[in-house]
């Protein structure tokens, strides 16, 4: 079984999925740390598309979910942090608009699934990748409140970003996300939307949870 959450950069999908995932101890999938590690062996290539798609097909990109912490591996080594940079994210969405990448990691995720309950968040996960999923939900909060959450985040990391330039980062990507040819970010119709601009991350998780435990019963009761 399979949940999706998408939305846009900030919106408190991936933190909302990893304390639900806890809470009812399923598994948690991060498919935007996939393009993300795909990105780095883009950056590792210099940019060099033939180059690129080589070692995308020679290389394991793999996960783990444990202790509310994913952890996202390229060939055995754990990248998590490194694919936080801002170098990443300033060129995940151009990787992320390649058909070809989109399709080695949507064989990657819809393999791993088959085994577990799983809550997983990213762009195009219920129109796209899992138009079956279980349960839809689409998350958004305004432009300024997501910039101001991912600024939290990155400051208290240390790095030396100014909220203007994680503003741009997040609007930029959302804009080639929402526009590219090939599964753009974009609500599936039957999909829940949960607007998080004046939720406490509480109200979230325990919205969403509400509505997994009750289909989990649900299905146990037929
Ligand atoms: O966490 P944040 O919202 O910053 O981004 P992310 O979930 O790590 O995703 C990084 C990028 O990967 C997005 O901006 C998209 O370009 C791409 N992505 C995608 O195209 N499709 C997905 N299912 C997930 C992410
Ligand atoms: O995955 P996505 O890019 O949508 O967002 P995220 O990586 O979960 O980041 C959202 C950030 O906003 C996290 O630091 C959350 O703790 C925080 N936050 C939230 O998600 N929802 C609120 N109502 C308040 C804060």
């Amino acid at each position: 079984m399979i949940v999706v959450i998408d939305g846009p950069a900030g919106s408190g999908k991936s933190s909302t999925a990893k304390a639900v995932a806890a809470n009812l101890q399923i598994q948690f999938l991060d498919s935007g740390a996939l393009y993300r590690v795909a990105t780095l062996l883009y950056l590792d290539v210099n940019k060099d598309l033939p180059q690129f798609f080589d070692t995308l097909r020679e290389s394991e990109i793999s996960f783990h979910f444990k202790n509310e912490k994913f952890h996202a591996y390229l060939n055995g080594r754990d990248v998590s942090d490194q694919i936080r940079s801002m170098e990443v994210s300033e060129h995940v969405s151009e990787v992320a608009s390649n058909p070809d990448v989109r399709a080695h990691i949507n064989d990657l995720m819809r393999e791993v699934v088959k085994s577990d309950i799983y809550i997983a968040d990213g762009r195009d996960l219920g129109t796209a990748v899992f138009p079956d999923a279980a349960l839809k939900f689409f998350m958004v909060a305004d432009l300024d409140t997501r910039a101001q959450r991912r600024y939290q985040e990155v400051k208290a990391q240390g790095k030396d970003v100014t909220l203007e330039e994680v503003k741009q980062n997040i609007a930029g990507r959302d804009e080639k996300d929402s526009n590219r040819d090939s599964d753009p970010l974009k609500k599936a119709d039957d999909a829940i939307l949960v607007d998080t601009s004046e939720m406490s991350f509480e109200e979230q998780v325990a919205f969403i949870s509400e509505k997994i435990e009750r289909l989990i019963s649900t299905q146990k009761n037929n």
